[in-house]
C-alpha cells in the first residue's frame, strides 16, 4: 500500500474539530494523484481517500462502502463499481450472507489485493475459540483472500473471550492485519481488555445524525480506539434525505443531505461506511472532500442529535 504526505490534508486538518489521531496520510489509488481533494465535484477513478492511523500502525481509509442486503448478483455488481468509482474500504460480515459477492465484486475489480482494506465480522453463533478459528477460515474461503485488513466482533454476546483469543492468534500469525470490536459499549470494552493482549483497533457503532454518540466518540478517543460508523445515513430513516437542517447547510455547498452528512463523519475523524446500490449515490458520496462545514453548520448537525437507536430491531 503506496502513501504519501498531502500538504493539502494537513491544511484542512487544521480546521477539523477533532482531529486526535488523524493522519494527514492518503492512499494513493489507482493513476494519477494530482487532482486530490480538488475544487471540482468529480471524484474520479485515481484520486484518493485519506487514512486514519489505527493504534497498531495500520492506514485505514477514512471512507469506505458498506454491503449490508448487498447480496448474490447485485453485491458482486455494487462492490466491482464502488472499486471502480474509487472505493477502497469494503465492509462485509458473515451475517449479510454475502462474502461470496464481495469477493466476487473484488475479483472482477481487477484491483490488487494489497491496495484494499477489506473488514468481515465473526457472528454470535461462531464465538468461542476453535469455532471462531474456523468462521475465519471460512470468511476468507467465501471472500476468496488469503488474508483481512479487519475481523471484528460483531456484537457483545456470548463467549466473546473464546473469539477474541483466536482472533489475536490469527493477528499475530499476520492473517488479519487488525482486530476489533462491533457495538461495543464503554463497559464490553473494559472487560475484554480486562483479558486482551492486543487493544481493539476499531470499535463500529450506529452514529448518523440521529444518534451523534458523541460521548462514545470522546471514550474511544481516551481508550485509542477508532470510531467507526454504521449506517452513516441512518438508512434513510427519520427523513434523513428530506431532513431541512441538513438540506439548508447542503444548500450554502451545493451539496445533498448525504454529502452533509458524510463530511460531518469525516470532520469527526470517524471512519463512514454508506451503503449504496446506485453508482450515483456512490459516486455523491465521495464527493465530500472539496468543501468544509463551518464550526456552526457541526453544531447545528450535532443538535439534531434524538440520542437514541434508529434500529430498535437490532438491539
Ligand atoms: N456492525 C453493525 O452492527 C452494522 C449494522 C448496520 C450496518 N453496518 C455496516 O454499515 C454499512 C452502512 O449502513 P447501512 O447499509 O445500514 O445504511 P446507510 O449506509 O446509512 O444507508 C444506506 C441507504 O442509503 C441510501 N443512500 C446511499 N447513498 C445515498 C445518497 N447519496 N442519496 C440518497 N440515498 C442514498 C441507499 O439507497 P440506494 O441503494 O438507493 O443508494 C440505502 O438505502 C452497512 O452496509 C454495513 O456494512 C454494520
Amino acid at each position: 500500500m503506496k502513501r504519501k504526505k498531502q500538504p493539502e490534508a494537513i491544511k484542512r486538518r487544521e480546521f477539523l474539530q477533532t482531529s486526535a489521531r488523524y493522519t494527514a496520510g492518503a492512499i494513493l489509488m489507482g493513476l494519477g494523484t494530482s487532482e486530490l481533494f480538488g475544487t471540482t465535484n468529480s471524484h474520479r477513478s485515481g484520486t484518493s481517500i485519506e487514512t486514519v492511523t489505527l493504534n497498531n500502525g495500520l492506514e485505514m481509509p477514512i471512507l469506505g462502502f458498506g454491503t449490508l442486503y448487498l447480496t448474490e448478483e447485485l453485491g458482486v455488481r455494487c462492490v466491482a463499481d464502488a472499486i471502480s468509482l474509487g472505493y477502497r474500504l469494503i465492509d462485509t460480515a458473515k451475517v449479510y450472507n454475502n462474502e461470496e459477492s464481495v469477493g466476487g465484486g473484488i475479483k472482477q475489480s481487477g484491483i490488487n489485493r494489497e491496495e484494499l482494506f477489506v473488514t468481515s465480522k465473526i457472528w454470535v453463533d461462531d464465538y468461542g475459540y476453535e469455532s471462531g478459528k474456523k468462521a475465519f477460515q471460512t470468511s476468507l474461503d467465501k471472500l476468496g483472500l488469503d488474508y483481512l485488513d479487519l475481523y471484528l466482533i460483531h456484537r457483545p454476546r456470548g463467549d466473546v473471550k473464546g473469539a477474541w483469543k483466536a482472533m489475536e492468534e490469527l493477528y499475530k500469525e499476520g492473517r488479519i492485519k487488525a482486530i476489533g470490536v462491533s457495538n461495543f459499549e464503554d463497559h464490553h470494552l473494559d472487560e475484554l481488555l480486562s483479558y486482551a493482549t492486543v487493544k481493539p483497533a476499531v470499535n463500529q457503532i450506529e452514529t448518523h445524525a440521529f444518534f451523534v454518540q458523541e460521548k462514545a466518540r470522546k471514550s474511544l478517543e481516551k481508550y485509542g480506539i477508532q470510531h467507526e460508523a454504521w449506517s452513516p445515513l441512518a438508512q434513510g430513516r427519520n427523513g434523513h434525505f428530506t431532513n431541512k437542517t441538513l438540506a439548508e447547510i447542503g444548500k450554502k455547498y451545493n451539496r445533498t443531505n448525504a454529502q452533509v452528512s458524510l463530511r460531518w463523519h469525516y470532520q469527526r475523524g470517524i471512519v463512514a461506511i454508506p451503503r449504496s446500490s446506485q453508482k450515483a449515490h456512490m459516486q455523491e458520496n465521495l464527493n465530500i472532500f472539496d468543501f468544509e462545514l463551518d464550526e456552526n453548520d457541526m453544531k447545528t448537525i450535532a443538535a439534531l442529535d434524538l440520542n437514541i437507536t434508529q434500529f430498535p430491531e437490532w438491539e
